[in-house]
């Protein structure tokens, strides 16, 4: 039987218009621009506004990266939306983006890695793929991290933006697109960086709130030194397992938490600038959707092309931390555009059959019970 690969055929993003500057932050805590940019190499950050959700943007990136694969939502498979600012604890994110995008012969699940999440997210969704059992994935990266931060926290506060991510996985026979991965987890770290309360271990409470444990927690000095470790050690397995050298990658993406961990990692594996992606001086942390968004500002910028070998590469909450290399594709050639706007026509019509079909049900039900 001929191998199965899983090409990256589809990319898209979306970020809150709103955009918070160090400026603004000078208002709300005791910081500098020149402190946030020296520290961080961050400018500016774009925040949800009322009414914008995880979910809502995670819509918006999952329909683009439909549009640029030309993928018709029914066609899709499975769902994985990584994030760590669910919609609710359940249902799950993915399931709202299901409904919302038409796709109605998929599967979908959330995925919690922290920062790290879109890659275990593209790991999960080629590794199905390439086993035969599904043909399409989107995989989406999606954060509202202003909802948890504590905004008068300067630790924590001036570090974090909204946004989402998303990557149309692809069936083919043709060599290329998800070459390898490494995914690597250490739990002995996992008070490094959490939000304590809103879990089962501790519910909400007004303690909680009062303490302030339904917001980030982080040991920044920490979280930096192991993030230094591991970026570049990742990389270096990752490619090697896709046996290629560091000379034969075109791009490294790395997640976007800070400047200084990237040009640590750049100057470990002895890379210039031109090779490394970064956005974070715009969309400061996304945490797992700033892979997928430094991704397609690298393609708007004209930076990656298909044949190109990437290295996405990040570290997180759990910790986590991880890699994966591949190959770029673009979409699959194709002869009829899909009309996106029908099917999001089509997919309120839907739900909209679905919910009268339940409450049918409801009322047979009922009756029968009533004999
Ligand atoms: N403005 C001004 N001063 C500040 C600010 C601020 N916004 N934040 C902290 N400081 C102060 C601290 O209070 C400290 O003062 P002190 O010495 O009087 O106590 C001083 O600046 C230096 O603090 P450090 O923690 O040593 O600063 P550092 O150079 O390490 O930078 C930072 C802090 C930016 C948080 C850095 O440690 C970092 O980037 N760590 C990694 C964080 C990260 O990547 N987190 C995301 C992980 S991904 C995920 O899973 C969500």
């Amino acid at each position: 039987m001929a191998e199965t690969y899983a090409h990256i055929t589809g990319w898209g993003m979306a970020v809150p218009e709103r955009i918070l500057t160090n400026a603004e932050l000078t208002q709300m805590v005791d910081t500098s621009d020149e402190w946030i940019r020296s520290r961080t190499g961050i400018g500016t950050r774009h925040i949800a506004e009322n009414g914008q959700t995880t979910a809502s943007l995670a819509t918006e990136a999952a329909i683009n990266a439909l549009r640029v694969a030309n993928l018709s939502p029914p066609d899709v498979d499975m769902i994985i939306v990584s994030t760590s600012t669910p919609e609710h604890i359940f249902p799950a994110t993915a399931c709202l983006v299901q409904e919302r995008i038409g796709a109605v012969n998929a599967g979908a699940f959330d995925l919690l890695a922290a920062c790290t999440g879109f890659i275990y997210a593209v790991n999960m969704g080629a590794q199905a793929i390439r086993s035969g059992s599904i043909q399409n994935a989107v995989v989406i990266g999606a954060e509202t991290l202003s909802r948890i931060v504590n905004w008068e926290d300067r630790n924590t506060c001036v570090l974090f933006g909204d946004g989402a991510g998303a990557f149309v996985l692809q069936a083919s026979d043709q060599p290329g697109g998800v070459l390898s991965a490494v995914l690597r987890s250490d739990g002995s770290g996992s008070g490094l960086l959490s939000v304590p309360a809103g879990g089962s271990a501790h519910p909400i409470d007004e303690q909680a709130i009062a303490d302030k444990q339904h917001y980030i927690q982080m040991n920044g000095r920490e979280v930096f030194r192991f993030a230094t470790r591991v970026m570049a050690s990742a990389t270096r397995e990752a490619v090697e397992k896709a046996n290629l050298l560091i000379d034969d990658i075109q791009l490294i993406i790395p997640h976007q938490a800070n400047q200084r961990i990237i040009d640590s990692a750049a100057k470990q594996l002895k890379l210039p600038p031109e090779r490394i992606v970064t956005t974070v001086e715009d969309y400061g942390n996304t945490s797992t959707a700033s892979i997928p968004i430094a991704t397609c500002e690298a393609i708007a910028d004209g930076r990656l092309q298909p044949g190109d070998n990437i290295v996405l590469v990040g570290f997180g909450a759990g910790l986590t931390w991880g890699a994966a290399v591949a190959e770029w594709s673009g979409p699959f050639p194709y002869e009829r555009k899909v009309r996106f706007s029908l099917y999001r026509l089509l997919s309120r019509i839907w739900s909209f059959l679905q919910r009268i079909r339940r409450r049918f049900e409801g009322i047979i039900w009922d009756t029968e019970d009533d004999k």
